[in-house]
């Protein structure tokens, strides 16, 4: 690993572990919380804002020419330079908001249009995940790898419903009634951030879901593929971040087998 990427590596670890710290206190003191919807069902809290100047600071202090995508705050740092960090302050708001300890703060930085690292923090269950391009994917610094799992049949998978985006609720449908006829249990957990995570140290076999935005997803990709997994779009390429859709699976032969079904419902 290069000094540089070490750097790059503790400032995003240092930036997500401020911004968790914020969360924390926030979730013990709900009550005192300030909460307001920003468009239909898409929530933001005084924590979600707090989190973001302080990992946003920590970030533009030490790298001031990188460019900033931040969920709150938008775009911030050179339009046209070769560094983007994509920031989620807090992964999982409407979890947290009603006191679910699934959520997290995503960090994950992009070099000349490669993704390189990914940091997510859940701040209540005091886990880091990190992983730098190349290097492997770690929990509190100890390696995690996905399970492996090669088929549908008996997979434990993880998705989001779409709240947003009304208009593809019947084409998620269908792709959740195929997964849903051979696997042992499909979740909604709230985060996927948090999803990716899970998915990247064992605990689910695959996540899919429509239309999220780069900051949810940046850093659960590096993760992913660091531990071994597999993530792409619905066409089977790497264009998740503009699509906003994803798939990240244990191994290839489950990746192959969902992505037939994704494919026929990419929208
Ligand atoms: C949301 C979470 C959720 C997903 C939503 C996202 P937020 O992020 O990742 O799991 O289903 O689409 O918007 O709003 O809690 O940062
Ligand atoms: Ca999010
Ligand atoms: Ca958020």
């Amino acid at each position: 690993m290069t000094s540089k990427m070490r750097e790059y590596l503790q400032i995003a670890e240092k930036a997500a572990l401020v911004g968790g710290n914020i969360l924390r206190y926030y979730f013990e003191h709900l009550r005192d919380l300030d909460i307001r919807e920003k468009s239909r069902n898409d929530y933001v809290t005084q924590a979600d804002i707090e989190s973001e100047r302080a990992i946003r600071s920590i970030i533009s202090s030490a790298f001031p020419d990188h460019k900033i995508v931040g969920e709150e705050e938008g775009i911030s740092g050179e339009e046209k330079g070769r560094f983007v960090w994509y920031v989620d302050p807090l992964d999982g708001t409407k979890n947290f908001m009603r006191g679910l300890d699934v959520f997290g703060v995503s960090i994950a930085l992009e070099v000349d249009g490669e993704l390189v690292l990914g940091v997510v923090y859940s701040p209540v269950r005091d886990e880091l995940y990190s992983a730098l391009r190349g290097e492997g994917a770690y929990k509190n610094w100890k390696r995690i790898s996905v399970s492996g799992k090669k088929e549908l049949k008996g997979a434990f998978l993880a998705t989001g419903f779409p709240h947003r985006s009304g208009d593809i609720v019947e084409v998620y449908i269908e792709t959740f009634r195929t997964f849903s006829k051979d696997t042992i249990g499909i979740r909604r957990m709230g985060s996927a951030a948090m999803d990716l995570c899970m998915v990247a140290e064992g605990i689910f076999d695959a996540f899919w879901e429509y239309h999220l935005k780069p900051w949810d997803i940046a850093a659960g990709v590096v993760i992913v593929e660091e531990a071994g997994g597999v993530v792409t779009d619905f066409r089977g390429g790497r264009d998740f971040l503009r699509t906003g859709n994803i798939l990240g699976a244990a191994s290839p032969q489950l990746h192959r087998e969902m992505l037939e079904v994704l494919k026929k419902y990419d929208r």
